[in-house]
């Protein structure tokens, strides 16, 4: 794959659902891309943070097999409508990851709800619903959703995480950066392609997706 991806801004589309998706939704030719590099028919493909689900419904679509967590209820609901199989999105918060019997996942695909380091109370790992948000502990939680992840891996998996650098009152959050840096400490970091957008989003630096692997059981 080549290191920096062009990709059009999508335009709106009416059939989704405008809440779930403004800002938050990366396009189905994102995923197309990734699950036909690091996947094969049959494979499971996981996303802990569904969102809308972009990735449960391109991975049903490309025959492999779609599985999903997401916090709030309404986005369960909207994807499961989304899906040939609506059981493959639960209800389910990731931190608590070992809770739902997930099966051997051979590729994960997500993007986490994001935070920025300054005047952001609200706590993203809630579904930003309580306020009592640290940036600090955001990234030890994110962590160790990866950490937990990383135990129902198969060997070859891929980890894909899209995730952006911020901006907000002129100051930037290294948000992309040090996911990097934190997940690398319990998975494989390999490489990061640019998102090569078509046109400027005011609120990003730029934008990544992150590819992590598994480290073998010695080297842990
Ligand atoms: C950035 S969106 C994902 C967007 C998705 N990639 C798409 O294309 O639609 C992040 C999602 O994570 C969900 N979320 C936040 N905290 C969560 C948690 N602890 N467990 C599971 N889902 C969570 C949010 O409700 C939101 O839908």
């Amino acid at each position: 794959m080549r290191p920096v991806l062009p990709l059009h801004v999508p335009p709106p589309r009416p059939e989704l659902a405008d809440e779930f998706t403004d800002g938050e939704c990366y396009p189905e030719a994102l995923v197309e891309c990734f699950l036909a590099e690091y996947t094969r028919p049959g494979d499971v493909v996981f996303d802990p943070f569904a969102g809308s689900g972009t990735t449960l419904v391109v991975a049903e679509r490309m025959g492999r097999r779609p599985l999903g967590l997401e916090i709030d209820p309404d986005r369960v609901d909207f994807v499961a409508g989304r899906l040939a199989d609506p059981t493959a999105i639960r209800l389910g918060d990731a931190r608590r990851l070992d809770e739902y019997g997930l099966p051997p996942v051979d590729f994960v695909m997500t993007s986490p709800p994001y935070m920025t380091r300054l005047n952001h109370p609200e706590n993203p790992l809630t579904g930003y619903a309580t306020r009592d948000g640290d940036y600090e502990r955001y990234l030890e939680e994110l962590t160790d959703i990866f950490r937990r992840l990383g135990r129902h891996l198969t060997a070859k998996a891929r980890v894909v995480v899209n995730v952006a650098n911020l901006t907000y009152n002129d100051t930037v959050t290294p948000l992309a950066f040090d996911v990097a840096r934190s997940l690398s400490t319990v998975l494989r970091f390999e490489r990061e392609i640019v998102l090569d957008w078509d046109r400027t989003i005011d609120w990003i630096t730029n934008d990544y997706c992150l590819v992590f692997s598994t480290i073998p059981a010695g080297a842990r």
